[in-house]
């Protein structure tokens, strides 16, 4: 089973995974955790290369070519190798992030984006896509008192940007409604965490 988490900044997601991979492993299920952009020594090194606050002269398509890029690796030397050994993959961000992110936001159109990505993927998509739902104030406001958390190049995007993406998975979550589950993100973490883990509790015994 292929799981993917998607959303804004200071969603609360990355948090969850963890506590979600936890108790999956208690249960005797293999998983393995990732990330994107990252999950293999290349993709990760394409990761620096976009989220350097360095390159604020980094054109769109560019931008969309190189997560595309550490996507493809990740998929080939990662994701595929661990489905096939039949272990859980659960990836903090995936093609969705792309779509909603370089698709929506920064204009670049939602089908031309999984277009450049279909030569990546080969049509891979995941079984299940929880999308973090949350108004982007109160999202970056948690980034913010989060003092601990690193502040990359995308996180200092205006406001405006924030809401963009979440209109854009928000849509995504509407053309694709059998692997998307809209989660409340502003809800306290304990529920959060319930809600994610029935969810997937069903969809593994079916
Ligand atoms: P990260 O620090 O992992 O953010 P988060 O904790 O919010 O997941 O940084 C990843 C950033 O890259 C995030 O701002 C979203 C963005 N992104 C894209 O724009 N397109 C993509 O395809 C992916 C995977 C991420």
């Amino acid at each position: 089973m292929f799981i993917t988490f998607e959303g804004g900044e200071g969603s609360g997601k990355t948090t969850c995974i963890k506590r979600i991979v936890e108790i999956l492993e208690k249960e005797g299920n293999r998983v393995v955790l990732t990330r994107e952009p990252g999950g293999t020594p290349i993709s990760e090194e394409i990761r620096n290369v976009i989220l350097d606050k360095k390159n604020t002269d980094m054109d769109p398509r560019t931008e969309a070519l190189l997560y595309a890029a550490a996507r493809r690796q990740h998929i080939v030397q990662k994701i595929l190798p661990s489905l096939k050994e039949g272990k859980i993959v659960i990836s903090d961000r995936f093609l969705d992030s792309s779509l909603a992110y370089q698709g929506g936001a920064r204009g670049l159109g939602i089908e031309e984006i999984y277009r450049v990505n279909q030569y990546a993927t080969e049509g891979l998509e995941p079984d299940i896509t929880f999308f973090f739902d949350i108004d982007p104030e109160e999202g970056l406001r948690r980034i913010a008192s989060n003092a601990g958390r690193e502040v990359n190049r995308l996180d200092v995007e205006k406001l405006a940007f924030h809401q963009t993406v979440r209109g854009a998975f928000q849509e995504l979550a509407k053309r694709f409604p059998k692997r998307f589950v809209v989660i409340d993100a502003a809800q306290k973490p304990d529920d959060v965490f319930n809600a994610v883990l029935k969810e997937i509790h069903q969809r593994i015994r079916k």
